[in-house]
């Protein structure tokens, strides 16, 4: 089993710069920004106007307005979220909006794949594995305060298959019949890492050909930005300036914006995707490193070196030295001390030996999606290798300016505000969480 190598067939997302691949992808590298005021929100006098934090990362619905001139391929209305185009109105209620995420950019990515078994063993041998850092905030909210008021007859039926972080697999596997591995991880923000990394192992130890890997979240609900507003996390000095907001590695970095989408990625052994003639093929996962910090519920150890196991892992499995990689897409999610640790273990690992090395954070683009950011991200990275583009660094207009950054750190082409051409032959994607967890991922390019 050890000999199976693990490709990439298909992929499908659901963000900030609209629904579908192409439309994110192509926002990305035209350098557009998903963010958006929380006063275009509909509870904004209710609940949002009093959280210090008014930036999110909102997947864009007709109502909102196209307030950033995003672009949309096949029409104008291609981009935006709409679950009834996929899902009938009685399932749209039962389904949470984590889930819904998940099956919309599923059905993309096997499209894509052009994979939809409908014999036993193709079925027992598809898996899937779908995480979430956090499952259905709108659902418990909404229960809490309705059992509060109201009591024990306003608990929905439905409210603990709602809430279940693993919920998103679960749908999946039941919506398409597969019937291997129905795994779902949740580690905070490495969900999506952990995720793609969990079911490649699958994949190479044998127990099935194909599975369905990513994460989702759905975490735009004032509780949630509340939260992150308490724990001082999320950017608070930009309140007026949406797309300005999140710049990673930047001198101004103030916080994160939260996000919310998805990511999916159909994973397929080679040999497998090889027999069925599949023709188009991203990439091959090469390399999983994870790693624990030990250090703190919530902030990174100050040299990142939990972070620098992780991608040195990753490499070891990759069997290639740091001057092989070409680009990395960050975690950094425009905090202060996060940015500065993940650049400290990139130059710990790198800076000796890879002066050329891009590093860029889709974040300044699409904000910090939690538990989505590894799997949506990974797939920007294996796109850049793709298409040869570096996809930009929004708003990383003086890298390493910060108080307290040491400028001599910050060596690396941080592809500032413009994406650039240059050849890919492999990229790398980290994710790192709180409770203290590294996780990193290397992609290579199959000719
Ligand atoms: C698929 O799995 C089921 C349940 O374990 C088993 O009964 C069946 O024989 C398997 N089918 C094939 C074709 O492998
Ligand atoms: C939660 O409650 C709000 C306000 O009543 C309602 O608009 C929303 O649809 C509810 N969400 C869910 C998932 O039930
Ligand atoms: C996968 O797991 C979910 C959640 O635990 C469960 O509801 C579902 O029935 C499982 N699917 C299959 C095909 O076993
Ligand atoms: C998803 O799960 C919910 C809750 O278990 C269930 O009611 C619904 O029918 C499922 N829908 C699909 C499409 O799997
Ligand atoms: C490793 O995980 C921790 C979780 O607390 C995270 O905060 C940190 O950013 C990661 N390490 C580094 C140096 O980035
Ligand atoms: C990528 O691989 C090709 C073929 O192996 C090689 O010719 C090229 O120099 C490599 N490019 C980079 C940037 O390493």
């Amino acid at each position: 089993m050890s000999g199976r190598r693990i490709v990439i067939t298909g992929v499908g997302l659901v963000t900030p710069l609209g629904v579908g691949v192409k439309n994110s992808w192509t926002n990305l590298v035209k350098g557009k920004s998903g963010l958006v005021s929380t006063k275009i929100l509909d509870e904004y006098d209710r609940y949002y106007k009093d959280i210090p934090s008014q930036v999110v990362g909102k997947v864009p619905e007709l109502k909102d307005g196209n307030v950033n001139g995003l672009v949309f391929h096949g029409g104008e209305s291609s981009g935006y979220w709409d679950p009834t185009s996929f899902l009938q109105n009685g399932e749209v209620r039962k389904l949470p909006r984590f889930a819904q995420y998940a099956l919309c950019a599923t059905k993309e990515a096997l499209s894509d794949a052009n994979w939809f078994p409908t014999q036993e063993d193709d079925l027992n041998d598809t898996g899937v594995c779908i995480g979430s850092g956090i499952g259905s905030i709108e659902d418990s909210f909404n229960n809490s305060v309705n059992f509060h008021e109201k009591g024990y007859r306003k608990i929905q039926p439905l409210f603990v298959p709602k809430l279940l972080a693993n919920m998103a697999s679960g749908n999946v596997s039941i919506t398409y019949g597969f019937k291997g591995p129905n795994h779902s991880v949740s580690t905070a923000c490495a969900t999506g890492v952990h995720a793609i990394g969990d079911a490649a192992r699958f994949i190479k130890d044998g127990y099935c050909n194909v599975m369905v890997a990513g994460a989702t979240e759905a975490t735009i609900h004032p509780l949630a930005l509340a939260g992150f507003a308490r724990a001082k996390s999320v950017v608070t000095n930009f309140n007026d300036d949406p797309t300005a907001a999140s710049r990673p590695f930047d001198k101004d970095r103030n916080g994160f914006v939260l996000s919310e989408g998805c990511g999916i990625l159909i994973l397929e052994n080679l040999d497998h995707a090889l027999q069925r003639g599949v023709s188009n093929i991203y990439g091959e996962v090469v390399g999983y490193g994870l790693s624990g910090d030990g250090y703190h519920i919530t902030s990174p150890s100050p040299k990142g070196l939990g972070a620098a196991r992780a991608m040195e892992f990753a490499l070891k499995q990759a069997n290639v030295l740091p001057n092989a990689i070409d680009y990395v897409n960050a975690h950094a999610t425009s905090t202060l001390l996060g940015d500065r640790a993940e650049n400290q273990a990139i130059q710990t690992i790198f800076g000796n030996n890879n002066k050329e090395l891009a590093v860029s954070s889709s974040k300044g683009s699409i904000g910090h999606l939690l538990g989505a950011a590894g799997s949506v991200e990974a797939i920007f990275a294996i796109l850049a290798m793709h298409n040869n583009v570096l996809p930009p660094t929004l708003n990383c207009d003086s890298p390493g300016g910060a108080e307290g950054d040491d400028k001599d750190n910050f060596i690396f082409n941080y592809v500032q505000n413009k994406a650039q051409d240059k050849e890919i032959n492999y990229s790398m994607s980290n994710s790192f969480g709180f409770g203290g967890t590294n996780a990193s991922i290397c992609f290579k390019k199959i000719k």
